[in-house]
This record gives structure tokens, C-alpha cells and sequence, in this order.
């Protein structure tokens, strides 16, 4: 039988995850969504592509939930999305209902099934995830370090004009204001990065990651990005079905690790069948140390306004 995904929300995140799964062509495909239409059109779209892009996966569309049943691994993208002004948390209520909602039914109807988050605000929206099903920590994860991280490792490929596959990053921390990209860690070819950019313009570019989602949502006006979100997502599901144990870094409860722990942070992990198999604690510096601890208290204090 062929694996199955079930993407939940039919928006741009969404449909852009279901399309590059598509283009993956290992699994099924479900995306659910209460827009009705909305789900079924996209997906019937997207299986027309088929034919001209070479896939043969099955894509359908469903408001019901239910249609979920058997999915190894779900995709939560559903949410609303930022307009400019506005930060990841001011999305925190009304998401948390939106991905609550979700939870349970995801515990109903697969509860064998893995749980990558997408929603905003990512950290918290992944601790609720894991708090309502229920499930296993290395179950739930979200996604957010590998965006961020391939939004660093475009700016320095920008900055450099050399081949964005030959740069290494990470990028650790919340996914917003407080996340911390670690330039001591990355290279380009090998070569250490501060042997190749000056500090002053590695830390505007360190800035401008970190400000990475929001540049985008202020170029839209709309809504916030997609394409790369999505393609993060489906590397992520990747590394889980082909067991790849790819180091990424994702938004992954700790326990003690980093001095962190009862939260979802981004940190690296090591992605593969069994979900999360491994946290990897860097040796970080004292900056970077405080940095990525700044960043967990401040989402310890978001998580009171959900009760927890
Ligand atoms: C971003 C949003 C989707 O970083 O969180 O683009």
C-alpha cells in the first residue's frame, strides 16, 4: 500500500506542500479543508499536472477530516497568515483554536501517524499539536530551522555569487524575532564563512534572515511565503519516509538540553523513520548559548497565554 500524507489546509502553504510532495511522487496525497471546494479543486488540478510532470500520485481533496484515516504522517499548515505590521504570535489565538481543532481529529483518525507543524507561531503552535493529540515528542515536530536556515544560506550565496547547494547552515531558536542563526557554523564549501565575509555585513545578513518571513509578507501585502516554507516541509517528510537521518534543524521538544527544557525550540535533529531519533547538542558559546535561552523564556512566557 502506498504511504500517505494528509495535508491539513488547502492555502498557499498547503497546496504549495501537497504539490511538491506531489512532484516526490512516494506517497498519497490528502488535503483537507473547510472551504469547500477549495480542497478538492486544487487537488484535481494538481492531478492533472501529473501527465506533463511525471508523477503518478494520488492527490484528493476533502472537508471531512475522517478522509484522513491511515495517514503516516500529517502535515499542519492551516492557520491565518501574517499582514504586514503584524508578528508570528499575534496569530496565537486564533491559530491555537484552528490547530487544536486539528489535534483532535488528527488523534482520532490517525493516531499512528507523525505531526509536522507548519502553523504560525510555529513553536508554540507545535507544543499545542503535542499537548492536545498527546503523542509522542519524536512524533510531533515542527518546521521552521530548515526555512530559516535556507533563507541564510540563499543570503550568503547572494552575497558571495557562489551555488546556494555549497553553503552550510543552521539556524537555531524560535521561529521569529529571536532566532539565532550561527555563523560560527557555517560554511561555504567547507570554508568557514567569517574567512570569507566581513563580520559587519555577516551580521546584517544574519539580521535579514532573522527578518526573513517578514520581508516577504511585506512584499506581498497579503499574506506571508510560501514556496520555501513548503519545500522545507516536504524535505522534512522526507527524511522521516526514506529513514535519510538528515541533520536539520527543527522546532523539537527538549528536556534538559541547552539548559531548555518542557518547550519546542528550534534545535538540530537528527529526521527519520522513527520521527526525531536525536536532538544534537552543538557547543555553543556564551552568546549563542544566551541567545537560543532568550529565545525559549520568551516563548515559555507565550505559552501562559494558552493555559499552559
Ligand atoms: C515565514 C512564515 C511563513 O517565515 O512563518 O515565512
Amino acid at each position: 500500500m502506498n504511504k500517505k500524507i494528509a495535508v491539513i489546509g488547502a492555502g498557499n502553504v498547503g497546496a504549495s506542500c501537497a504539490l511538491y510532495l506531489a512532484e516526490a511522487n512516494f506517497a498519497d496525497i490528502v488535503m483537507i479543508d473547510i472551504a469547500e471546494g477549495i480542497p478538492q479543486g486544487k487537488a484535481l488540478d494538481l492531478t492533472q499536472a501529473g501527465p506533463v510532470r511525471g508523477y503518478n500520485s494520488r492527490v484528493t481533496g476533502s472537508n471531512d477530516y475522517a478522509d484522513i484515516k491511515g495517514a503516516d504522517i500529517v502535515v499542519m499548515t492551516a492557520g491565518l497568515a501574517r499582514k504586514p505590521g503584524m508578528t508570528r504570535e499575534d496569530l496565537l489565538i486564533k491559530n491555537a483554536e484552528i490547530v487544536g481543532m486539528a489535534a483532535e481529529n488528527i488523534k482520532k483518525y490517525a493516531p499512528n501517524a507523525f505531526v509536522l507543524v507548519v502553523s504560525n507561531p510555529l513553536d508554540l503552535m507545535t507544543f499545542h499539536m503535542f499537548k492536545v493529540t498527546g503523542f509522542p515528542t519524536h512524533k510531533v515536530f515542527g518546521q521552521a530551522g530548515v526555512l530559516d536556515s535556507i533563507r541564510f544560506r540563499t543570503f550568503i550565496a547572494m552575497e558571495l555569487g557562489v551555488a546556494v547547494t555549497d553553503v552550510q547552515a543552521m539556524v537555531l531558536g524560535g521561529h521569529g524575532d529571536t532566532m539565532v542563526p550561527l555563523p560560527r557554523y557555517t560554511t561555504v564549501g567547507g570554508v568557514p564563512i567569517a574567512e570569507l565575509i566581513p563580520k559587519e555585513r555577516i551580521d546584517a545578513i544574519c539580521a535579514r534572515t532573522a527578518d526573513g518571513g517578514g520581508e516577504i509578507v511585506r512584499l506581498l501585502k497579503t499574506g506571508s511565503a510560501f514556496y520555501a516554507p513548503a519545500a522545507a516541509s516536504v524535505d522534512m517528510v522526507k527524511s522521516v519516509f526514506s529513514d535519510e537521518k538528515r541533520v536539520l534543524a527543527a522546532s523539537a521538544m527538549l528536556t534538559g538540553q541547552y539548559g531548555i527544557k518542557d518547550i519546542y525550540i528550534g534545535v538540530p535533529v537528527v529526521l527519520g523513520a522513527k520521527g526525531v531519533e536525536n536532538i544534537l547538542e552543538l557547543k555553543l558559546d556564551k552568546n549563542e548559548l544566551d541567545a537560543l535561552q532568550k529565545s525559549a523564556a520568551t516563548y515559555k512566557e507565550h505559552l501562559q497565554v494558552l493555559k499552559y
